[in-house]
């Protein structure tokens, strides 16, 4: 049998709103993206994954889905995704949608005609019918006054969430799925799906005991989620998924420690290596990370884990690592063993930008949310003609105009390590190593990343494929912050001692 497209791909997330504007409204849409796909073609990406593009209100910014089948006025039509679809293909480049099975907006015309689709329950004591906690603070029911009764919201109060112990929400949902497949889509990643089923009792969430795994809002980290979250037969529903999606690749964000979500893979085809991507940038817990999540495997045995360092949620990657560590964070999210995903302007080494005038997510996200800089020009960065939604952060310092084809730049190092990858062997084999060095085995490479500031030794000789900048590895030592991608047994030197 043949591998399937996405075994060793590269995902390449656009965040519509902020990729590329066509029209000067200062914000983005379809025909912008499909301007800007030759970028993510020369960057050597394998497929496209959208955040939401469907009409909605935005109280989450697109993930309060009001349509599930059309596409946002703001963003284009239905026409402008089919010929994105066929500029993407045209390229070489596939296209993921985003699937967000768990709540809808509360302004989808579901909730008024259709209440039975999403979750009611009575109210306790004159509250809300238990303790649980919104993602985003506050309790997580809302009392409508209408039926006289609460729902249930994961997260805002204007996402309710969908009840899919409803035969009609299945159907519904995996109607999305076909009709998106059959406009030729070829995947999804699937939003908060540690959500789509809770407990049927709704009993109490108990007090955590001890801090989470993965980072969580202040009073959603105080409970521990073994009722609102995680439901034991969330199986089936993902079998209905699966069905529906047929062989599109389906990635599911998992909001879990690793072996959490290893249930997840018998209908999905990968999860999100959240443990990694929170880890400190430090040689040990990078290690347990990624041994962790590399464990995480398909029913046939092939990897399970979609490595990401950065996503439209969470601090970008310059502002959590460290600038100086961005070279080497690329050399090792791009030397690991199956799906990798990369978040516009991360090539380019775009930080956290500064809060605007107004502030459009309540949750504090903007600072990650700001425009791909396109040019070094002050004010719009190539993003828009016109006044853009979020100011460009630091386009002067960094864009892809100045970046694209100049010698060490980070955005050379992203396509050099990605244009490596399918050469890289199967598996991971992680090594001993001096403290600070993180090192691994891909076949008869070897990926050794340097943690510290100061240079250290890399456990093995050979011959330097690839570094994170010139010089980093020489005579056996890596600079502070280096990367190096080595062709183990070539060039002489010792083997590596290889690790238990
Ligand atoms: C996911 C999305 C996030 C959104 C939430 C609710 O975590 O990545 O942006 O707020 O789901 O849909």
């Amino acid at each position: 049998m043949s591998a399937p497209w996405w075994q060793n791909a590269v995902v390449y997330q656009v965040y519509p709103r902020s990729f590329r504007d066509s029209d000067g409204d200062g914000v983005g849409d379809l025909r912008g993206l499909a301007a800007g796909l030759d970028h993510v073609a020369r960057l050597g990406a394998t497929a496209l994954w959208l955040s939401p593009i469907y009409p909605s209100p935005l109280a989450d910014f697109g993930y309060d889905v009001a349509d599930h089948a059309a596409v946002d006025p703001a963003y284009g039509t239905l026409a402008d995704f089919d010929d994105l679809v066929a500029a993407a293909w045209a390229r070489g480049l596939r296209v993921l949608m985003d699937l967000v099975p768990c709540h809808t907006s509360i302004e989808h015309p579901w909730f008024a005609a259709h209440p039975e689709r999403y979750v009611w329950a009575a109210g306790r004591a004159g509250g809300p019918p238990n303790n649980w906690i919104a993602t985003f603070g506050g309790s997580a029911w809302t009392f409508d006054e209408r039926r006289r009764l609460w729902y249930l919201h994961s997260f805002y109060p204007e996402q309710p969430d969908l009840d899919w112990r409803n035969p009609d929400v299945v159907e519904a949902m995996t109607g999305v799925v076909r009709f998106w497949r059959e406009r030729g889509v070829d995947g999804f990643r699937i939003d908060a799906i540690d959500r789509l089923l809770k407990d049927p009792e709704l009993r109490d969430d108990p007090p955590a005991t001890a801090p989470f795994a993965l980072p969580l809002g202040q009073e959603f980290g105080r409970l521990e989620h073994v009722h609102s979250t995680n439901g034991p037969d969330a199986g089936r529903a993902l079998g209905a998924l699966r069905e529906a999606a047929g062989d599109g690749l389906l990635v599911g964000e998992v909001y879990l420690p690793a072996d959490a979500s290893a249930p997840y893979l018998e209908h999905l085809d990968a999860v999100f290596a959240f443990e990694l991507f929170h880890a400190p940038w430090e040689a040990p817990a990078l290690r347990a990370a990624i041994e962790a999540c590399a464990a995480l495997r398909r029913p046939g045995g092939a990897d399970g884990a979609a490595w990401v360092l950065s996503n439209h949620d969470f601090s970008r990657l310059p502002d959590r690592f460290g600038r100086e560590n961005v070279r080497a964070a690329a050399v090792l999210l791009l030397t690991l063993p199956g799906l990798a995903f990369v978040y516009q302007g991360e090539e380019i080494g775009q930080g956290d930008g500064p809060p605007g005038a107004r502030a459009y997510d309540r949750a504090g996200r903007d600072p990650y949310r700001h425009p791909v800089q396109w040019e070094p020009e002050p004010l719009r960065a190539g993003f828009t003609t016109g006044e853009p939604w979020l100011a460009p952060v630091d386009p002067l310092e960094r864009s892809i105009a100045a970046q694209a084809g100049a010698a060490g730049s980070l955005l050379e190092l992203y396509r050099e390590l990605i244009a490596l990858r399918p050469r890289l062997g199967a598996g991971i084999e992680l090594l001993d190593a001096p403290a600070g060095v993180l090192a691994y085995a891909r076949g008869a490479h070897l990926v050794a990343v340097n943690t510290s500031a100061r240079p250290l030794a890399v456990p093995a000789r050979g011959e330097v494929v690839l570094e994170s900048e010139r010089g980093a590895c020489a005579d056996g030592l890596l600079a502070g912050g280096g990367g190096v991608v080595l062709l183990a047994g070539a060039g002489g030197g010792d083997p590596a001692h290889r690790g238990p």
